[in-house]
Order: C-alpha cells, then sequence, then structure tokens
C-alpha cells in the first residue's frame, strides 16, 4: 500500500521514548520530513539522530516543554521553519499519573489538564494555518484506554483528560472537515514503553501485591495476553496521516489487543 507520505512534514510531539519515538521513525520510513519535540534535549538529539541514521529522512530535534502555552506556540513555529511547513500533526504529550482524589491538588490537577489536553490544544491551535495550507492536513492525537474504560486504582486524573481529548478530537474534526483536515485518536491499551515499569511499580504497591503479579493483571487486561509495542501503535498513526485514510475522521482507534471491554 502506498501510503503517499514521500515529502510530507510531521510534528511528533513527546517523541524522544516511546509512542512518539516510534510514530516520528515510522513516518520517517515512509519518506516524511519529522520534527521531533521533547523536554530532556541529550535524549531528544539521540531520538532524532536514531532517526535519521535509520532512515536518511530529516528529523529535526526542538526542544520545548509542550505544558506551557508559549512553548507550544515556539515549537510548532520552529517546526514548521525547519520543515517548511506542517502537513501532519501526532500530539503525543501526556503522562499517566496515578494518584486518589485526597492526593492531587488543584495545581496537580491544572498540570495533568495542561500536559494531557492543552498541549494538544495549543499545538492544533498554532499549527491550524499551516495544516489549513496543506489541503490535506492530519491531526492524530494519542488519548488511552482510561479515557473511555476505567479499570486501575488511581487513574482518575488520566482518565479524566483522556475522556476530554477523544471529545475535544471530535469537535476538531468538524472543524477541520471543510479545509480537508482529518483529526482522529488512537487510543493505546497498554504498551511497554519506558514509563511502564514505573506504573506497574506504582499499582503493585496500590493493590498490595508483588511486582510480577501486577505486571501479570496488566498483560492479561489485553486479550492477546502481552503488553503492545510502541511500533504497534504507531503503525495505526502512520496509516491515520496518510493518503490512505483519506475517509476517516473523528473517529478513536484502540490499539490495545482487545483490553476495550465496552461494545
Ligand atoms: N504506554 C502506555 O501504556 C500508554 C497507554 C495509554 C496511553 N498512553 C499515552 O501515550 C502517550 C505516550 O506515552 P508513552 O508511554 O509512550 O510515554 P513515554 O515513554 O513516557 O514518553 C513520553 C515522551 O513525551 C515527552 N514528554 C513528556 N512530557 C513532555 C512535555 N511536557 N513536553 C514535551 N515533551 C514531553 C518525553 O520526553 P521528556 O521526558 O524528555 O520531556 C518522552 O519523549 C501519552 O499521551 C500516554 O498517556 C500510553
Amino acid at each position: 500500500m502506498d501510503l503517499k507520505l514521500e515529502g510530507k512534514c510531521a510534528l511528533v510531539t513527546g517523541s524522544s521514548e516511546g509512542i512518539g519515538h516510534a510514530a516520528a521513525a515510522g513516518l520517517a520510513a515512509e519518506g516524511a520530513r519529522v520534527a521531533l519535540c521533547a523536554g530532556r534535549p541529550d535524549v531528544l538529539e539521540r531520538a532524532a539522530e536514531k532517526i535519521r541514521a535509520a532512515t536518511g529522512a530529516e528529523a529535526a530535534a526542538i526542544v520545548g516543554d509542550l505544558s506551557r502555552g508559549d512553548d507550544c506556540v515556539r515549537v510548532v513555529a520552529d517546526a514548521a521553519e525547519a520543515l517548511g511547513g506542517i502537513d501532519i500533526l501526532v500530539n503525543t504529550v501526556g503522562q499517566i499519573k496515578l494518584a486518589g482524589i485526597e492526593e492531587l491538588t488543584d495545581a496537580d490537577w491544572q498540570a495533568e489538564i495542561d500536559r494531557n489536553v492543552m498541549s494538544a490544544v495549543r499545538c492544533a491551535r498554532a499549527a491550524w494555518p499551516h495544516l489549513k495550507k496543506s489541503g490535506a492536513g492530519r491531526v492524530v492525537n494519542i488519548t488511552g484506554l482510561a479515557g473511555k474504560q476505567v479499570y486501575l486504582p488511581g487513574d482518575m486524573a488520566t482518565s479524566l483528560t483522556k475522556a476530554s481529548l477523544i471529545s475535544f478530537t471530535k469537535t476538531l474534526a468538524h472543524e477541520g472537515a471543510p479545509h480537508g483536515i482529518l483529526v482522529n485518536n488512537v487510543c493505546p491499551g497498554p504498551i511497554d514503553t519506558e514509563g511502564m515499569p514505573e506504573r506497574i511499580g506504582w499499582i503493585a504497591g496500590r493493590l498490595g501485591v508483588s511486582y510480577e503479579q501486577a505486571m501479570q493483571n496488566r498483560e492479561q487486561a489485553s486479550l492477546l495476553g502481552r503488553l503492545g509495542r510502541p511500533e504497534e501503535v504507531a503503525d495505526v498513526v502512520v496509516f491515520l496521516s496518510s493518503a490512505r485514510a483519506s475517509f476517516v475522521t473523528g473517529v478513536t482507534i484502540e490499539v490495545g489487543g482487545g483490553a476495550a471491554h465496552y461494545i
């Protein structure tokens, strides 16, 4: 299948590690020119270099904290300048913070909303003129199963923010359609990324079970009995970013090995 991504300009946020990095690498492998963004400069530069070496594609590394509004504006502007425009925006920034109602202050809630929701809202707003100019713009937001079903203790901040992002995507798809901009969600289940061991440790502590037991529970949450790989999420992101997804907008595609238990 020719995805027709050759020469397309893609900004992938939160892309020095995990799902974002796999998405940037997947787009570059299909011939897109990519801009990566993350907070730690050394990790980010290594990630961009890895993509350049593997694909020969242009990969710009732009440091920023996308919890901050001013950084969202600057990172999008820098990416557009480095790539010569933006056809594809993949909003990956987000984190799974596990905490109970008594542990989260107002400042904690605001930080969750800024990172998991406003980063995508602000980057989409800043990229909108470029996406309109593209004529075939794409926005892919990385949400999470917690936005659709709740199955972990202390998942409330993730659940609230991911549900908001799913709702934002739906309304943005309406606004994008007249401009040829398609907006979709990719909704991962448990994926084996750098942050997973810390999350499993937290869950084990909260449930009073061993790390091994908590890991086994996570693996068995999926019908396939294992965690997913970042590349398995990235493949769906790449498809939605492509010309071959031309009649797909406003939807949420779960990539969780069947971990979604709703119909
Ligand atoms: N892994 C899973 O099981 C899973 C399941 C459902 C949903 N998700 C969602 O998928 C997305 C990616 O998760 P992941 O597990 O791949 O994450 P990850 O491995 O922890 O990687 C996160 C990436 O985002 C960057 N980042 C974090 N905060 C940032 C900020 N404020 N500004 C700019 N960059 C930032 C990190 O770099 P720096 O630290 O250097 O900034 C890193 O490159 C998240 O939205 C997450 O909620 C993941």
